[in-house]
């Protein structure tokens, strides 16, 4: 097996302690590591640790000088939409001069704009897309991701997106109930049918189901129907609730044992604290409430009441069409008040732990996947500071180089 030694690095930064999840303060600690090496062995760290403590390593071994260079966990990203073809820049010109999100989903646009050009492209095509979206994502940091399906909104589209995911590398969830399709005579005939003619199959593709609960969408009383069958089937639980309407989603996604809600916006004290009290994860996406003017998520407060907190891009053609972690951790640390370290184990071991991985990814230490990010900047905090700034400089994935910076 192939060792890999990552030397004098100026720093290492990575999510303290082996617990997961994190919640609440505990996600203020990160430990840092000055002057540090990587020890990775095939595709799993052997050994971290100050270069002073380096031992005498004899066999083959492949050297990368770290000098000048700050590594921090592979980010993961736990909730992506990279299955789509087209593109919605004519809505993002609507919705500057004014029209609303609501507006386009509601004549026909939006998420049905977008499944009626993902339905005309086959599996073929859909590869080549997640691979291109995924490729745009490692450069930017991240080693793991889950993708979504949600734009086929029929049989044969949804199963395909979930192949097109699963075979670029990604963690696929089955979006089935993301809205009704124009076929379908509402969102209570949907569902049964996605029950009946599609979950079976989804089922062995995905690793976990999702659902919008939202005006215009699915209601509270749907989404159960859903998320009930798809659990019978095996599948994790996610929801995306609380974006532009408070209407139940935390309280269903306590109720079912979640393992996560996405979105929050909108979300007001009392679900705060129903969160807090809860084991299921508050992901929070800062990108789609500056994209759509709408208020960001109560991260903050969710940290303070001892909440999971994970952060996430919600990459999609419409509501954010945004790949990088990076980002996402700027808006972290300014607009969500959260600090570098806290936005870290967001985008590391809590993710890691939505997907249900966090006892192999998400931390640089022995035993876990030799995923890491180097930045070309002498203090690992840049990942959040410097502001869309091009700082990835390597992607190591399973112990090898992934992606460089040309
Ligand atoms: O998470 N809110 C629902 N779904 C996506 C957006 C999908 C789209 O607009 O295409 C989201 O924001
Ligand atoms: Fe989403």
């Amino acid at each position: 097996m192939t060792r890999l030694l990552i030397r004098g690095l100026a720093q290492l930064a990575t999510p303290a302690g082996r617990s997961a999840p994190l919640r609440g303060h505990a996600m203020g600690s990160v430990t840092v590591i000055d002057d540090a090496f990587i020890l990775c062995n095939g595709d799993t760290i052997e050994a971290v640790g100050a270069m002073a403590n380096l031992p005498r390593l004899d066999g083959e071994l492949e050297e990368l000088d770290g000098r000048g260079l700050a590594a921090v966990p592979g980010l993961v990203d736990c909730h992506t939409h990279p299955a789509f073809a087209g593109d919605r820049a004519h809505e993002f010109s609507l919705r500057a001069a004014g029209a609303t999100y609501e507006e386009l989903l509601a004549a026909g646009g939006g998420i049905l704009s977008t499944t009626r050009a993902t339905r005309t492209a086959g599996l073929d095509e859909l590869r080549e897309l997640v691979e291109r979206h995924r490729g745009w994502m490692r450069a930017n940091g991240t080693t793991t991701f889950e993708g979504k399906s949600g734009y086929g909104l029929d049989r044969e589209t949804e199963l395909a997106q979930l192949r097109a995911i699963a075979e670029a590398g990604g963690v696929p969830t089955w979006l089935g109930a993301h809205a009704v399709p124009p076929e379908h005579a509402d969102a209570d005939e949907y569902v049964m049918w996605i029950i009946a003619e599609v979950l079976p199959d989804a089922a062995k593709l995905a690793a976990a189901a999702d659902v919008f609960v939202e005006t215009g969408t699915f209601d509270v009383a749907q989404a159960q129907r859903y998320l009930e069958a798809c659990r019978e089937h095996g599948l994790a639980l996610r929801l995306h609730g609380d974006q532009l309407t408070e209407m139940g989603a935390v309280g269903l996604a306590v109720e079912l044992g979640a393992r996560s809600i996405d979105h929050l916006e909108s979300t007001g004290p009392a679900g705060v604290a129903t969160l807090a009290a809860s084991d299921v994860a508050a992901v929070a996406l800062p990108v789609p409430a500056l994209y759509l003017g709408r208020p960001m998520p109560p991260a903050r407060a969710l940290l303070d009441a001892g909440a999971i907190v994970a952060l996430a891009t919600d990459f999609n053609p419409g509501s954010a069409f945004c790949e990088s972690l990076p980002v996402v951790l700027t808006l972290a640390c300014t607009a969500l008040r959260m600090t570098p370290e806290e936005a870290l184990c967001a985008a590391t071991v809590n993710p890691a732990h939505v997907l249900g991985q966090a006892d192999r990814i998400g931390r640089i230490a022995p035993g876990f996947a030799a995923d890491v990010v180097l930045l070309d900047a002498p203090d690992w905090r840049h990942l959040a500071y410097h502001f869309a700034g091009d700082l990835v400089h390597t992607v190591i994935e399973a112990g090898r180089t992934a992606w460089r910076r040309a």
